[in-house]
């Protein structure tokens, strides 16, 4: 094959992919419609796109309940609130996630306590769950990762067993059914993002998702300043905030989620493809089949780097792979996140957050935790592709697979690189944006 890309040669992919976010003639329509009616925000609450679209978004996914909220972080602390957890609690989460995932959870009150994750679906690890659990531990909050679901049948045993609360941070997963049951249904409470990223977006957004009528009135009082829920029969009057959406953002969320299953659809046909055509390629992995998922969510697809054993001794280090990759106009990324814990956006301590200390010798210390499969995933390991190179055709599917196909047979050409080529790749996430130009 011709030279890679990043050392000058002719790149494999020379189009853009699809352009995300998309729209159709409706939502200009409806957008329109809010526009004139004069009617925009979030109050009288819920207003009429926004309870239309809460509805019809807890449907699909079958739980009973829906409120939408201004982002996926602030839905976080508001189930974590509305299903019951105190100040002090501990809660049970995966180490490899977005820091908002944790964030949300000091901001609960409660202690983010990181359980390491399976190293083929990079969601929870239930046996580390059941080595984390202490008589504080209250809830446990899975992530279902990019294209995988955590293991919810055993997390709902466990749960079951040591009575815990739990709250699925289904942020990357929208339109996603493990055995049958939707994303963000199985636990108490489901929360999912609705920012520019995600598989569904009105720019900013999130919205929450249950079938306990004593969580939803709860969550409904919290997002609308404490005030009565539309049921109101549990009385309940907590001290809430304004965390109201508008009803631009969700008159173009009743557009997205009518996209949602052909969009669904064609993500998975193609990465099938994708998947087939990278299994033959040495030193990379796909992400082995989950037998459970009966449709699977694609919010990006990820792979494995694996050009020798252990990957972190191997002569090319997986940031130089993904910056080749990418500059071989297929969009990559590999330290998409960093293990929580050691993440440069993760300030947790007990002069902020109190509750790392509530009845403790020694605060809660996060340079103590150590997960191996994480910091492996993140430094050395995965790969991610945006969600948007899969909707185009098998012609699009077939360039990506040759462009790592290329990469991974020239890998003795990076050698020895210039390490500054992958510099960008290197960066944690809060040193990128000053020089990074995506809008994910
Ligand atoms: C796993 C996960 N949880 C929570 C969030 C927070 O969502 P938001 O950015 O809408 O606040 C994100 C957003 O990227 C996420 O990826």
């Amino acid at each position: 094959m011709s030279k890679l890309a990043i050392l000058g040669g002719e790149k494999v992919r020379q189009k853009p992919f699809s352009p995300w976010p998309l729209y159709s003639e409706n939502d200009k329509a409806r957008v329109l419609e809010v526009l004139e009616s004069r009617n925009w925000g979030g109050y009288p609450f819920p207003n009429r796109f926004a309870s239309e679209f809460a509805q019809k978004f807890a449907d699909y996914h079958g739980a009973k309940y829906g409120c939408t909220v201004v982002n996926g972080t602030v839905s976080l602390t508001v189930a974590l609130r509305a299903a019951g957890t105190k100040f002090g609690d501990e809660v049970i989460l995966p180490a490899y996630t977005w820091d908002g995932t944790a964030t949300a959870v000091l901001d609960a009150g409660c202690v983010p306590i990181f359980a390491d994750v399976d190293p083929d679906t990079y969601c929870l690890d239930i046996e580390d769950v059941r080595r984390k659990i202490t008589p504080r531990t209250r809830a446990v909050m899975p992530v279902h990762l990019a294209m995988r679901f955590a293991d919810m049948d055993a997390l709902l045993d466990l749960a079951r067993e040591k009575d815990l609360i739990v709250i699925e941070d289904a942020a990357h997963v929208h339109g996603g059914f493990y055995k049958g049951r939707g994303a963000g249904s199985m636990g108490d409470v489901g929360s999912f993002s609705l920012q520019t990223s995600k598989l569904m977006t009105s720019g900013e957004g999130g919205i929450v998702i249950t079938s306990r009528l004593d969580c939803y009135e709860m969550i409904q009082s919290l997002v609308n300043c404490g005030r009565a829920s539309e049921t109101d029969q549990y009385g309940k009057r907590p001290t809430g905030c304004n965390y109201r959406l508008s009803e631009f953002q969700a008159a173009v969320l009743l557009g997205q989620l009518e996209m949602l299953p052909e969009l669904t659809e064609r993500r998975i046909r193609n990465a099938a493809r994708l998947s087939a055509a990278l299994a033959q390629i040495p030193g990379i992995r796909p992400l082995p089949v989950q037998a459970a998922l009966t449709t699977e969510p694609i919010y990006c697809y990820v792979f494995q780097y694996r050009p020798s054993e252990p990957p972190s001794e191997a002569p090319v280090q997986r940031d130089m792979f993904v910056a080749a990759l990418d500059a071989e106009g297929v969009p990559a990324d590999g330290r998409f996140y960093d293990p929580v814990y050691r993440s440069d956006l993760f300030h947790a301590s007990p002069a902020d957050f109190p509750q790392l200390e509530l009845g403790r010798e020694e605060p809660v210390d996060y340079r103590t935790f150590h997960c191996p499969v994480a910091e492996r995933a993140a430094y050395h390991e995965s790969v991610w592709l945006p969600q948007f190179v899969l909707l185009g055709d098998e012609n699009d599917v077939d360039e990506i697979a040759r462009a790592v196909e290329k990469v991974a047979r020239n890998l003795a050409d990076l050698e020895n690189a210039d390490p500054k080529l992958a510099a960008l790749k290197s960066m944690s996430r809060a040193e990128r944006p000053k020089i990074e130009k995506r809008n994910y």
